[in-house]
């Protein structure tokens, strides 16, 4: 037969097996196996039904993702679906763990579904810049309906069994082994003289797909959906199988699915699925390298980030020791926490009991002896190293041998904090972001000296608490905020030249970012990055350099919870303040700067190129280990969209040549101190290559 599919019978059921880990993805040899083994059902005259089922974790996960840059190799999945219905004899899909994508296609292609109560089935190519090209846009609708079948393709979101029957995706739910209950139902279809249900035939109920359902519905995932190119495409299919036959329709599925393939936007896509699995590929931390046992947790200091931090572990069900100076901030800490689970009870995410649960796992306390057991302690204190040494000597003391000491700073050398302990292999960063318990992004610091087995322990847990945990080295700002300055810099360097704070913000929100680089300083508070920038030892030295963060402060402007930052603040919408353009102008005038008309071009460029030339510098000093990794975090922690890639990928896109010559321009107008492009950049721009490919000879 073939390699990854069997084929067997039970009495006058036949079971087709597929057996390509680790997800059982449509790849080549998978659907050529699958295309025999319906031949062969078909000349077995002892068969009568047959049911398609996964070995392993789980049903298909879709086509193989890894396939999509390269030529089609006949079978492919659409004729693959359509040789399943067309089969003259009766198939059944039995599903476990997730079927998606091309999964649920190939499952839609059978003439009956059954599921354990356990499996998901979805159609999440959205996430990776396509649409169901397998015929999903014109089944789906047949199945569940129009309303339900836009839904699951525009979230990409899967649905579980039970929502799945209810819908008319799964026809029964199977207790107990699936094999067993799928061939039994096959039998019962048969005993039955059950029709062979072909979902194609089947009509769509467009009796409210009207003109101003589809209206409404895209009025209503453009929130979701802007600037993406998928989702649009995905409406269009669905109206088409409303309006038109079903082999007129799916001719259009294929051809915008080839349009959604060869967009950029879907290579962004899958090179961020990918990337996003290969952060936790560390060089030199194979398997061999064993987690340490984590079972409890504290945090030390209980403000915006501790709280947070705390309950990330909460969630997860582990039991967090929470310290505070005193009483005061214990009880404001406490009262957050409480607070922000109550608001999931009022929305419906959890109930009164679970949350006094969840509560009940934690263990206040201002005594640093309550943290002699705990595996893991993330210190989250003021952002100053007198403080944080302070704490990690006591923390030395305290804490048994083997516990991992973890720091949040944002910006301080972890090598400094490690030092004043006796045990610098068990000092790590492990860098939330605000708000903590929200955001999916974790920096994983590596320290000179930290063991690769509290490496293996922060990677580890940061999948336990459900984060994107990226590894990356000691220097200021370590990978997001170091590559994220000189974004602001440019930002303010330009309204020092004229441009409005809602201009710059408005080109950049073009681009796609969730928001602009001023309202984000004045989100997370002008204050922050005032004390950020402030007790930066190597702080370019250049008056300009983030003057306005410095001059707003020092006027009290700390943004949104001041009413007044670079906007000025109504309820919660950001209106653009001619103060601050006028505070501009003088402050541009004292340090010489001379208004220019800036285009929206040089405005765009001004702002990722500087991003994109410190993202190079941070691959050359081996503070990131690889492009998606700075694209990961930028991804996953500063709202750059998916279709862009991240920075590395959206300069690929660009051509690093250009990049580079837009950089050398900027040099020659504007000086060495920030536009000196970064040697790896110069060189990779130089030999006409790419970061992808840069990476890729490295591996
Ligand atoms: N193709 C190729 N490789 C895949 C894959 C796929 N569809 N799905 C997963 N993999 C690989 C991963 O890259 C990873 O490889 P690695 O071990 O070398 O890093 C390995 O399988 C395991 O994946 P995860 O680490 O993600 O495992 P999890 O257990 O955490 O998650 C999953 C399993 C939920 C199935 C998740 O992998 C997933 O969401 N996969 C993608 C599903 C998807 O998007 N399907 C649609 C594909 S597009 C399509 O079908 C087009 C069609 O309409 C024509
Ligand atoms: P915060 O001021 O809100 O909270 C700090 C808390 O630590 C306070 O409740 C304080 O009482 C407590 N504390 C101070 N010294 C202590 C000590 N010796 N022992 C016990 N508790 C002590 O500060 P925030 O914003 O939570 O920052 C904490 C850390 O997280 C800093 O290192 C910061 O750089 C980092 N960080 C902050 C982010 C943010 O957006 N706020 C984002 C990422 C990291």
């Amino acid at each position: 037969m073939s390699d990854v599919v069997s084929y067997a019978r039970e009495g006058n059921i036949a079971v087709i097996t597929i057996d390509n880990p680790p997800v059982n993805a449509m790849g080549y040899s998978t659907r050529l196996g699958v295309w025999n083994a319906i031949d062969q059902f078909a000349a077995d005259g002892a068969a009568q039904a047959a049911v398609l089922i996964c070995a392993g974790r789980t049903f298909i996960a879709g086509a193989d993702i890894s396939e999509f840059d390269k030529p089609i190799q006949d079978p492919w999945l659409p004729a693959l679906v359509q040789k399943l219905e067309d089969c003259p004899k009766l198939i059944v899909a039995a599903i476990h763990g997730t079927a998606l994508g091309g999964g649920l296609e190939t499952a839609m292609g059978c003439h009956y579904r059954c599921a354990v109560a356990a499996a998901k089935v979805g159609l999440p190519e959205v996430n990776l810049g396509l649409l169901p090209g397998a015929s999903g846009t014109q089944r789906l609708p047949r199945l569940a309906g129009v309303q339900k079948a836009l839904d699951m393709m525009i979230s990409g979101k899967p649905v579980g069994a039970a929502d799945a029957h209810q819908n008319g995706i799964v026809d029964t739910i199977i207790d107990g082994d699936l094999r067993a209950g799928a061939v039994a139902y096959a039998e019962k279809l048969i005993a039955e003289m059950a029709p062979i249900r072909r979902v194609s035939r089947l009509p769509v109920d467009g009796s409210q797909a009207t003109l101003e359902f589809f209206a409404e519905f895209r009025r209503q995932m453009q929130r979701q959906a802007r600037g993406f190119f998928a989702p649009e495409q995905i409406v269009k299919c669905v109206e088409a199988a409303v309006t038109l036959p079903y082999d007129q329709a799916l001719k259009q599925e294929r051809e915008r699915f080839e349009l959604c393939k060869a967009s950029t936007h879907s290579a962004a896509q899958r090179h961020l699925f990918f990337a996003e699995r290969e952060i936790s590929k560390i060089p030199d931390i194979g398997k061999d390298v064993a987690a340490r046992r984590v079972e409890s947790v504290a945090v030390i200091g209980a403000g915006t980030m501790g709280g947070g931090i705390a309950m990330n572990f909460l969630n997860a069900g582990m039991p967090v020791t929470l310290l505070e100076m005193d009483r005061n901030g214990l009880d404001r800490g406490l009262g957050v926490i409480r607070k922000n689970y109550e608001a999931n009870v009022k929305k419906g995410r959890m109930t009164a009991e679970q949350l006094e649960q969840t509560l009940g796992l934690i263990r206040p306390t201002l005594d640093y002896g309550d943290l002699a057991n705990a595996d893991l302690v993330i210190e989250a204190v003021f952002e100053n190293m007198a403080i944080k040494k302070e704490v990690f000597a006591t923390l030395d003391a305290a804490c048994k041998p083997g516990a991992i000491l973890a720091s949040n700073t944002s910006t301080l050398d972890l090598n400094e904090i490690a030092a004043v302990t006796r045990r610098p292999e068990d000092v790590i960063g492990m860098h939330f972001f605000a708000p903590a318990n929200v955001m999916q992004l974790l920096e994983i610091v590596r320290g000179a000296r930290t063991a690769r087995d509290a490496i293996a322990t922060a990677m580890d847990l940061a999948k336990r608490i459900r984060k994107v945990g990226v590894l990356v080295g000691v220097c200021f700002g370590f990978v997001g905020n170091r590559v994220f300055f000189p974004y602001l810099r440019e930002a303010q360097r330009m309204i020092l030249e004229g441009v409005a704070p809602d201009h710059i913000d408005k080109v950049a929100w073009d681009w796609g970012m969730a928001m602009g680089p001023n309202a984000v300083v004045d989100l997370s508070g002008v204050d922050v990055f005032y004390k950020l920038f402030s007790e930066w030892k190597g702080r370019p030295d250049d008056p300009a350099f983030c003057r306005l963060t410095t001059v707003l402060n020092g006027l009290g402007r700390l943004g949104q919870k001041s009413g007044r930052g670079f906007y000025k603040y109504e309820g919660r919408d950001a209106v653009p303040d001619p103060e601050v353009i006028e505070i501009a102008r003088q402050e541009a005038a004292a340090l010489g700067i001379a208004a220019r008309t800036i285009g929206d071009g040089e405005i765009e460029e001004r702002l990722f190129y500087a991003m994109i030339n410190e993202g190079a510098r941070v691959l050359e000093e081996g503070i990131a280990l690889r492009p998606g990794d700075v694209d990961v975090i930028f991804a996953n922690g500063y709202g750059l969209p998916r279709y862009r890639g991240g920075p590395m990928f959206y300069a690929d896109t660009l051509g690093l040549k250009r990049v580079y010559d837009g950089i050398c321009k900027y040099r020659a107008q504007y000086g060495d101190l920030y536009w000196t492009p970064s040697l790896l950049l110069e060189k990779l721009a130089q030999e006409g290559s790419t970061f992808a490919a840069w990476a890729k000879a490295r591996t």
